[in-house]
């Protein structure tokens, strides 16, 4: 048996998880645990997670893999800041004590911290345990090849070329590779400061939402707003070649230098400065939002053809931060003509440490890859579960008043209550990896109320209300629905939905007005442009979720249900039982579910 464990750590969302003889047996971000968002610090909890899913000890480890090269990103660093000092000065002494401290001494570092995995206890013994000396051998990935890997390695292709793209790993910001059989070699890079995550994070910056967190928002925002910019960002911020790659003119960013992603060429180009955050939003906003994400579209759309044209290949892998975007995902795979498309759910750098495992098993260790036609995800439910009578305790000593149903029983409760309206909280199965909610730890409720979309964003996540929901939707039933005829297990592609459940609009408003049109017959997930980030759901990967939707279907004729994630804003996605009825608590959901045990708001 060989077990693997992979880690990204110290950028943001760091991440652990265990691969055993090829097998991905659990991965989870540390932000769920210590329930800190994007948490970047070492992913203790995450690794102690993964070793006691497989009932492993840090000593029965035969790898640690890190994500990416710490003595690469110093250099790019360290290069960058000498060419625009001094000005860059004040962010680099912001940066520095972190690189020096930790960064540099990963490989003693992660020792260290390993060692306290299974030894936190205070005394001689515990200390005794931390100082001990590991056999495994620590191995470092590059960066991009950490994301190609956790593309296609779980990918359901045999062969595939792979197209990463995300902020900046250690000097690259994209990456074109290929894939076959276990062997995975990057054939070409763009390299920092050309880069489309950054480019997109500036408009993050500017719109006035969080880096590295805000970009959803500023896709979700798009749809409000026209493409009016579109044409000065091309004149003056960036060149589009042919093959996908740009060039962008540093005149107008401050991202190398400063704490600032723009400049104040950039507020004279764009008319002001950037908005500040949680101030009123305003069309000019909007238009930014739609002008970039069009640029962005256009440049994945550029490098997805020039990967078609140049490999020749039927299938497309796609991973890093970017593939989380997954409007313009839905264009690839429209416009492009690749068979299929396979996106890492763990886009961003949490899946690095899926990837660099995988890496070290197929690449390293030369094992084979086996491939069957289905993802190696396992549907990305790779966290921790709790059993019911672990809950069942939780519950009883908190005195909470609950119903225990049959496990067949509980769809038909459950779809019910969502007839009636009601928003239900679903906690069961493995937690999901990656940023999205699958139907483990979501909150869900009927797609065709009209209300749905403004009560779940105010009352529930207490979020922005103009931000869009996604629909999860039964898998035989996608096409009825929406114009996609693919799986999209992962919600990471839009759609259109499908003509005939579109109603025909009499009166088009403006701006956030907009929300108020009732575009089809599932208006509580459909975005203002008549699209939806779709999850298609089948009943081998999520049995209870299939089972709930299919039970609505019967009652309704609708086979499509609203998920958003279990959390409120600014908080991570719940992960145990405790979490989540503590949300459950704090917002006005109706009822929870907790594997077979159901709350109600009334009762608790
Ligand atoms: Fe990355």
């Amino acid at each position: 048996m060989v077990s693997i464990l992979g880690i990204s750590a110290f950028y943001h969302d760091s991440a652990a998880c265990l691969v055993v003889d090829g097998e991905i047996v659990a991965a989870a971000q540390e932000e769920r645990f210590s329930r800190v968002k994007h948490d970047h610090r070492f992913p203790l909890h995450a690794a102690q997670y993964c070793l006691a899913e497989a009932n492993l000890t840090a000593d029965g480890l035969d790898f640690v893999g890190f994500y990416d090269k710490p003595l690469l990103k110093f250099d790019r660093l360290l290069e960058t800041y000498l060419d625009y000092s001094p000005s860059g000065f004040r962010s680099f002494l912001k940066s520095m004590p972190l690189w020096m401290s930790e960064k540099l001494w990963m490989p003693d570092l992660i020792r260290t911290e390993l060692a306290k995995v299974d030894a936190d206890d205070d005394d001689e013994r515990g200390a005794k345990k931390r100082g001990r000396k590991f056999k495994w051998k620590l191995l470092f990935g590059d960066h991009h090849e950490s994301h190609a890997a956790s593309a296609f390695y779980p990918s359901p292709f045999a062969e595939a070329p792979i197209l990463t793209i995300d902020g900046v790993g250690e000097w690259a910001t994209s990456s074109i590779g290929i894939g076959k059989g276990n062997e995975l070699t990057l054939l070409q890079e763009l390299r920092y400061p050309n880069s489309v995550g950054l480019l997109y994070s500036a408009f993050t910056y500017y719109t006035g939402f969080k880096v590295n967190s805000g970009e959803y928002k500023v896709m979700g925002l798009a749809p409000y707003g026209e493409p009016k910019y579109a044409g000065a960002i091309k004149d003056h911020l960036l060149e589009v070649k042919d093959d996908g790659s740009i060039k962008v003119n540093q005149d107008y960013f401050n991202y190398s230098q400063g704490l600032r992603m723009t400049n104040g060429a950039f507020d004279k180009l764009f008319g002001g400065p950037p908005r500040q955050p949680e101030s009123t939003i305003t069309q000019r906003e909007m238009d930014l939002a739609r002008s970039i994400q069009v640029i962005t579209e256009e440049v994945m759309l550029k490098m997805a053809q020039y990967v078609r044209k140049e490999t020749g290949m039927k299938y497309l892998c796609l991973a890093g931060g970017v593939a989380l975007n997954c409007v313009a995902n839905g264009r690839v795979l429209r416009e492009v003509p690749f068979e299929d498309i396979w996106i890492q759910p763990a886009a961003g750098d949490a899946g690095g440490s899926l990837g660099v495992a995988l890496a070290i098993w197929h690449r390293y260790l030369g094992r084979p890859r086996t491939v069957n036609g289905q993802d190696a995800m396992k549907g990305s439910y790779l966290g921790p579960r709790d059993s019911e009578t672990e809950i069942e305790s939780y519950l009883k000593s908190q005195r909470v008043p609950y119903t225990k149903y049959s496990r067949e029983q509980l769809p038909e409760i459950v779809a019910e209550l969502l007839a009636q309206g009601k928003i239900i909280g679903l906690h069961q199965g493995r937690m999901e990896f990656g940023p999205r909610a699958l139907g483990c730890r979501s909150i869900i409720g009927d797609a065709r109320s009209a209300e749905m979309q403004s009560v779940m964003n105010l009352k529930i996540k207490y979020r922005e209300s103009f931000r869009p929901f996604a629909p999860s939707v039964l898998r035989e039933h996608v096409s009825e629905w929406f114009e996609l005829d693919a799986d999209s297990p992962y919600m990471l592609l839009v759609a259109q939905v499908a003509p005939e459940k579109a109603v025909e609009v009499t009166e088009e408003l403006t701006g956030f007005e907009k929300l108020k049109v009732r575009r089809s017959e599932i208006p509580a997930v459909t975005h203002v442009d008549g699209s939806a980030r779709v999850q298609t759901v089948t009943r081998e990967t999520n049995p209870l979720y299939w089972e709930i939707i299919e039970a609505f279907r019967k009652r309704t004729g609708c086979p499509v249900i609203v998920n958003t994630s279990f959390n409120v804003r600014g908080e991570p996605i719940v992960c145990t039982p405790e979490d989540s009825y503590r949300c459950f608590m704090r917002t006005e959901m109706d009822y929870l579910v907790l594997e077979t045990l159901v709350l109600s708001k009334e009762k608790a």
